[in-house]
């Protein structure tokens, strides 16, 4: 999709589809809706009198040829309560834009925002949301209609004298969907064609694109390693595991300075191993690697936007398979920190990998870690398909997160850990269990677990098992891969010191 700043006035703009938004019970009578309505001969306020336009969120209502316009169709979207607006609503009207016109076989649009969002966070919200919808889940479809994506799109609402501001939002929202595509476009691979082998091929390959650093762990790197939890998941399949590393290094690296390190679980099928899953929804597993997946889309991001810091991603990836050299439950294996681990059920594999991710992450000089993972059906429970769950180990490097969630409008809530938990995850014969001994708080025990191994590394994990899938089409976004945390994980490292 080109991306375009279109300064003109809002009457002269001859798209496919001139788009803006109107907020629940609005007249038209101030403002950018005044002056359509004006120029359009009163069409809004008809619209508004009859009933018919509302503005009640989502709501569409789309005005052929509108006369005194140029655009040949004009869409207003309901925006909702005005009072509860933001960047976050913005983003998913515009997204919802798109899906709405896509489908009417448009192929350019403008959106034009309202007086109070000409900012640059609006205009980067904008252009994630258009982006982010063109995306469909249909690679695989051999019979789908050719160009039924969006072309061209421009911005409008600013003046020529903000045009600066706006020019810098696309530029950076650019950058950002379409990485977190490119994370989408990973998590929807079937394990057939992505494998833990080609998951690093395709990595390693963005990576040199993007003039990023990457060094690829094989399976015998891995042994040297003593990598023996990542091992331990991987021995049940005849597919190799990896160990990938992008690192981004910033022009003025002060030696003294913080690194961020990203950790993302990888596992390109979880089948659970001889603690086997139900047949039941078992092919959904191949997005058992989208935390790895949000992960190498941060770095995509971050090789063009050049924070001040240092970001290394360590993605460790396997197959979780049931194979006859397959780990079983009750065997015991040291960890690449050198913890012993009771392996009770083979289905918790998510966690074995990050423990040695995060080893490995701090050995390569990180000082602050955090960790994405599809770790927990108990998250779901906790939260639904709504929040991510949010541990952290320190509260000023949890709190900045939040914030950057918040920022990028992907909804986060912090969950507990703390030593009362520890118990849970007490082994008989080693020094730790892979699962909980207790009742419920499932995803605390895989939480408690990965923090065995991160120390005293101010580190948060994020459980995104309830939002890296989606079920069902949004308004403002197609089934399938979500790549959740990518934006979020890229605000917190702009900001990150
Ligand atoms: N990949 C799953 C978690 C998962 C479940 C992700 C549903 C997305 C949707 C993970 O490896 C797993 O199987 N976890 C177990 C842990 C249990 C055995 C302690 C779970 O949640 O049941
Ligand atoms: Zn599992
Ligand atoms: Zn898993």
């Amino acid at each position: 999709m080109e991306i375009t700043v279109d300064t003109r006035p809002a009457a002269q703009i001859d798209a496919e589809a001139l788009i803006t938004y109107a907020f629940d019970q609005e007249k038209p009578d101030s403002g950018v809706l005044a002056q359509l309505d004006q120029a359009a001969g009163g069409a809004l306020s008809k619209l508004v009198a009859s009933g018919e336009l509302t503005g009640k969120m989502f709501e569409t209502t789309l005005l052929y040829y509108p006369q005194g316009l140029a655009a040949q169709r004009l869409l207003v979207i309901g925006a909702g309560k005005k009072d509860k607006f933001g960047t976050a609503e913005l983003r998913r009207l515009a997204a919802a834009a798109v899906r709405a016109l896509k489908s009417r076989q448009v192929k350019r649009v403008t959106f034009l925002v309202r007086e109070n969002d000409r900012s640059a966070a609006s205009a980067q919200a904008v252009v994630e949301g258009l982006i982010l919808a063109n995306f469909d889940s249909d690679k695989y479809k051999t019979d789908k209609k050719p160009g039924t994506e969006i072309t061209h799109a421009s911005l409008a609402g600013w003046e020529e004298s903000a045009r600066a501001d706006a020019d810098q939002g696309l530029a950076r929202g650019r950058v950002i969907a379409e990485s977190q595509n490119f994370a989408r476009e990973l998590g929807n691979e079937p394990s057939n064609l992505l494998t833990p082998r080609m998951l690093a091929d395709r990595a390693a390959a963005m990576a040199r694109e993007a003039g990023l650093a990457v060094d690829v762990l094989d399976e015998n790197k891995i042994a040297e390693l003593k990598m023996g939890a990542l091992l331990s998941v991987a021995q049940g399949s005849v597919e190799p595991p990896r160990m990938i590393v992008i690192t981004y290094t910033p022009q003025k690296l002060d030696p003294k300075a913080p690194v961020l390190g990203l950790v993302g679980k990888a596992i390109t099928f979880d089948t659970g191993g001889i603690s086997i899953k139900p047949a039941n929804d078992m092919e959904k597993m191949k997005y058992d690697m989208c935390g790895g997946a949000a992960m190498i889309g941060v770095m995509r991001a971050l090789a063009t936007l050049k924070p001040s810091c240092k970001v290394i991603a360590v993605i460790p990836s396997s197959e979780n398979m049931p194979g006859g050299r397959a780990q079983k439950p009750g065997d015991v294996r040291i960890a690449m920190s050198g913890k012993s681990i009771e392996v009770i059920n083979t289905d918790a594999e998510g966690r074995l990998v990050l423990a040695d991710g995060v080893t490995y992450a701090k050995k390569l000089g990180c000082t602050h870690l955090v960790d994405a993972a599809t770790l927990t059906g108990a998250v779901v429970v906790a939260l639904g398909n709504i929040n991510v769950g949010v541990f952290g180990s320190d509260e000023a490097f949890t709190s900045q997160l939040l914030l950057s969630s918040k920022a990028a409008g992907e909804k986060m809530w912090p969950l507990p850990i703390d030593d009362d938990y520890r118990d849970n995850i007490k082994s008989g014969i080693a020094d730790i269990q892979n699962v909980g001994s207790g009742k419920g708080g499932g995803a605390i025990a895989g939480a408690m677990f990965i923090r065995e191994f991160t120390g005293d590394t101010p580190w948060i994990h994020l459980d995104i098992a309830g939002l890296a899938w989606q079920d069902d089409v949004k308004p403002w976004n197609a089934k399938g891969a979500t790549g959740v945390a990518v934006r979020t994980l890229v605000d917190l490292a702009m900001k990150f010191k």
